[in-house]
């Protein structure tokens, strides 16, 4: 009989917790047992695992125990906090959060990208934040064939990228200004989401001395760690659009070598992972790509402002190869090995 294992989810009741009950139950992940963990104030509430009941466990240091595989999207303090925990009792936690990422001692993975970083883990490993995963992605097959060194992206950032409260919060205001009634307070965003852009992620404690906001920042570092060459020059604006789902990301590319438009397509086509249109019209849209589990990459094309440049259109679902998938794929890869 093949091996079967004992997973937690940590944050269970969340946008990317339930994502993770998705992904184990379609991807048919080898489950003997899931404990859902999630606030106490969600102590009791019922969630189906593989059509069983599972009553949600409030966490608390005396209820941690032993799991194959820890998944962890309760946001960086519960990490921080909880995370040694669980990796001190065995097994392998995989954590959500920016908590671990920048950790010299934990490494920091895409499967696609760095598999071979797995086997160095100390009992956490870290998923890197959305906006990096699906960028370096693309990134990573342009870079083995021709050397990048300067990324410009701009992100157009889905609402569901801010957790399951922010798309209340957005589907509230959007009502409220259809039928033109007042908005209701706002709790999470730190202007009008609705039918506007927000340039700044985090909605709060966004800016650094440098002008560059906290999630800007990560796509800098997490980029230099996971492709494993700290010379890649990467300069973000991340922007919050009102999208529910799916992050979408133009990105232009300067490489040591040349590149041309078609040498690029047949590169990323035959890259693990990702889906790339061909034709310009063909491209991804983050409606349409939400609950599909690959990076989509469309309007390839030639910047004809520098010698060796290119522009990407990148999309994908934020929740999925953004969170919850990518921390299932490299359990999968632990898992294989
Ligand atoms: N959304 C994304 O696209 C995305 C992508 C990559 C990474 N992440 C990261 O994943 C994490 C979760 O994000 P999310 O979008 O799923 O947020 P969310 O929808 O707000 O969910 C947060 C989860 O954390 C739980 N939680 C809160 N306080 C807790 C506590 N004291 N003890 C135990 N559990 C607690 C909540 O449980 P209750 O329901 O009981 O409050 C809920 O299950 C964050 O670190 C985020 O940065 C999110």
């Amino acid at each position: 009989m093949s091996k079967t294992y004992r997973v937690a989810i940590v944050g269970a009741t969340g946008a990317v917790g339930l994502k993770f009950i998705e992904c184990i139950e379609r991807r048919k992940f080898p489950v003997s047992e899931v404990v859902l963990y999630a606030s106490e104030k969600s102590e009791g509430k019922v969630l189906h695992v593989n059509g069983k009941p599972c009553r949600i466990v409030g966490l608390r240091k005396e209820r941690v125990e032993k799991f194959d595989f820890a998944f962890f999207s309760a946001g960086s303090g519960i990490s921080t906090q909880y995370a040694p925990l669980f990796a001190e009792k065995g097994g392998v936690v995989v954590d959500n959060s920016s908590a671990w990422r920048m950790d010299p001692g934990t490494p920091l993975v895409v499967p696609e990208v760095n598999p071979q970083d797995i086997a160095k883990h100390k009992g956490i490993i870290a998923n890197p934040n959305c906006s990096t995963i699906q960028m370096v992605v693309a990134l990573k097959p342009l870079h083995d064939a021709a050397g990048i060194t300067r990324v410009v992206v701009s992100t157009y950032q889905a609402v569901s990228g801010a957790g399951g409260r922010a798309l209340e919060e957005f589907e509230n205001e959007v009502h409220a200004l259809v039928v033109n009634t007042t908005p209701p307070k706002r709790a999470i965003f730190p202007r009008q989401i609705a039918f506007n852009a927000i340039a700044q992620i985090p909605q709060k404690d966004a800016f650094l001395p440098n002008g560059y906001t906290g999630e800007e920042h990560k796509m800098i570092e997490e980029t230099k760690k996971i492709m494993g060459d700290p010379s890649i020059r990467v300069s973000p604006t991340c922007v919050r659009v009102p999208v529910k789902n799916s992050h979408s990301e133009s990105i232009n590319v300067e490489t040591l070598k040349k590149l041309t438009a078609a040498e690029a397509i047949a590169l990323l086509r035959k890259a693990p992972g990702i889906v790339v249109s061909e034709t310009p019209g063909d491209f991804p849209t983050p409606a349409e790509v939400s609950g599909r589990d690959e990076t989509f990459v469309g309007r390839v094309r030639e910047d004809w402002t520098v010698p060796n440049g290119l522009h990407l259109w990148v999309v994908a679902d934020n929740i999925l190869k953004g969170a919850a998938l990518n921390a299932i794929q490299i359990a999968e890869v632990i898992i294989r090995s």
